[in-house]
């Protein structure tokens, strides 16, 4: 038998050679990506890259939305790291596939934490979740859910505001919806534009998408008002638009999980049907565990169940089921009463030191006379604020000072400590006086 092998190799690699040679010598031999262009890097993620280049020791990376400590270096909670001990000892864990809808204790503790124990949606059992990968996976397979389900008299059209998180117009439009903005961000103030919102989402079509940003708008830092809030209500539903809540901030604004889940809490409780995305890359410190949850509140119980037995039918083709980990420690801390309070107590520590970083930075900036009125940096809220610096200003700050920030002029207090607070507000009386 061996003589045959070798010859039946040899064969064989000699015909690879012959191959090989004919392939390299052949005209237009060149690869089936030949076409393909650079792609342009990330706007936010690419300011993490550019920042890790920077050999300058100063240099300070302001674009990350990422917790990190007063040293600048990540931090993962106690609690977090206390339910990782618990599941490692745990004899029972395996590495099994979880069902397509993911982990069913996360679901349920996840819908409580937004919704609220009182809903009348969850005690009526018309809210249909599953486990995502983060928030963007939710915001990703509740948009093609919409695309799918939607009665076909809506329009396949979502309204985002404007200013809103990048992702947001790929997600949508990646799903097949028109990606139309309202206003949202005023530069004057600094504030809310909350005419432009009102008339913009006035004249939107019935059965339009209504995307939402539940608290801490991310750029902005802007919420409405309670007042605001309910009227925001009124206009939904007086033009039938279908709200879509992205709740990545939760707890992380006020240091108070249930005052950042009000706006939701608000809507769910008028019974209208909505949809939510919720994240706990930034309130439990997960980013790379990639926890998150799409919840859709239903008219009734029946439909609720139809339309997670749809969710499945999208998830299945794209990721099958989702992975365990984050859900895992994220189902425990939530599920576990002591370490549900040690988990509470830190998000109010993170969501305080980011307070504490807009009052240094107001206070330096001051102190240096920094033109104009900068007392939006106390009032805007969550991890970021929205400068309105100009773009040559945000490159010079780039170039001059080594602070890397996306070209918005939105700065992340998240990586700013009472150390660097000095020089962050040097740097922008340098560049706002300069360019
Ligand atoms: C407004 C908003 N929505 C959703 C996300 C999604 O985050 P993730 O997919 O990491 O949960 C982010 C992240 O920065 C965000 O700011």
């Amino acid at each position: 038998m061996q003589p045959e092998v070798t010859l039946h190799l040899s064969v064989t690699e000699g015909r690879v050679a012959v191959l090989a040679r004919q392939l390299c010598a052949a005209p237009g031999g060149v690869s089936n990506w030949e076409h393909v262009e650079q792609a342009p890097p990330d706007p936010i993620i690419g300011v993490t890259d550019a920042w890790r280049a920077d050999p300058d020791p100063r240099k300070l990376n302001l674009g990350v939305g990422a917790y990190r400590t007063e040293e600048g270096k990540p931090y993962v909670l106690r609690a977090v790291r206390e339910a990782e001990t618990q599941m490692l000892a745990d004899p029972a864990s395996n590495h099994e596939y979880l069902p397509i809808s993911g982990n069913a204790d996360f679901c349920r503790l996840s819908r409580t934490l937004a919704l609220g124990a009182g809903s009348a949606a969850l005690q009526e059992g018309r809210v249909a979740t599953v486990q995502a990968l983060s928030g963007t996976g939710a915001l990703r397979v509740g948009a093609e859910f919409l695309a799918q389900h939607l009665p076909a008299s809506n329009p396949r059209v979502v309204y985002l505001p404007s200013p809103t998180w990048g992702n947001h117009k790929t997600i949508f439009a990646k799903a097949g919806f028109q990606v139309r903005e309202y206003r949202y961000f005023d530069k004057a103030s600094r504030g809310l534009d909350f005419g432009g919102m009102t008339a913009d989402l006035s004249s939107a079509p019935p059965g339009a998408v209504l995307l939402l940003h539940a608290c801490a708008h991310n750029p902005t830092g802007v919420d409405p008002s309670p007042e605001q809030w309910a009227s925001l209500l009124q206009t939904t539903h007086d033009r039938q638009l279908l709200p879509f809540f992205d709740s990545a901030y939760q707890g992380f604004a006020s240091g108070d999980l249930d005052a950042d889940a009000a706006s939701l809490r608000l809507f769910a409780a008028s019974g209208m049907e909505l949809v939510l995305a919720q994240s706990f890359a930034k309130n439990m410190g997960l980013y790379g565990e990639r926890a998150g949850a799409l919840s859709v509140v239903c008219r009734s119980k029946a439909v609720a169940t139809r339309v997670e037995s749809q969710l499945k039918l999208v998830i299945r083709p794209m990721y099958s089921n989702p992975p365990m980990h984050g859900a895992a420690i994220a189902a425990r801390v939530m599920g576990d009463p002591r370490l549900n309070a040690m988990w509470k107590e830190e998000l109010k520590g993170m969501a305080d030191r980011i307070k504490a970083m807009r009052s240094a930075l107001y206070r330096e900036l001051t102190a240096r006379n920094a033109p104009g009125d900068w007392s939006f940096v106390l009032k805007q809220i969550g991890m970021f604020s929205f400068t309105g610096m100009t773009r040559p200003q945000c490159e010079l700050l780039v170039k001059k000072w080594h602070i890397h920030l996306t070209l918005d002029g939105r700065i992340s207090m998240a990586g700013l400590s009472a150390a660097t607070a000095p020089y962050l507000a040097e740097a922008i009386v340098d560049v706002v006086t300069s360019a």
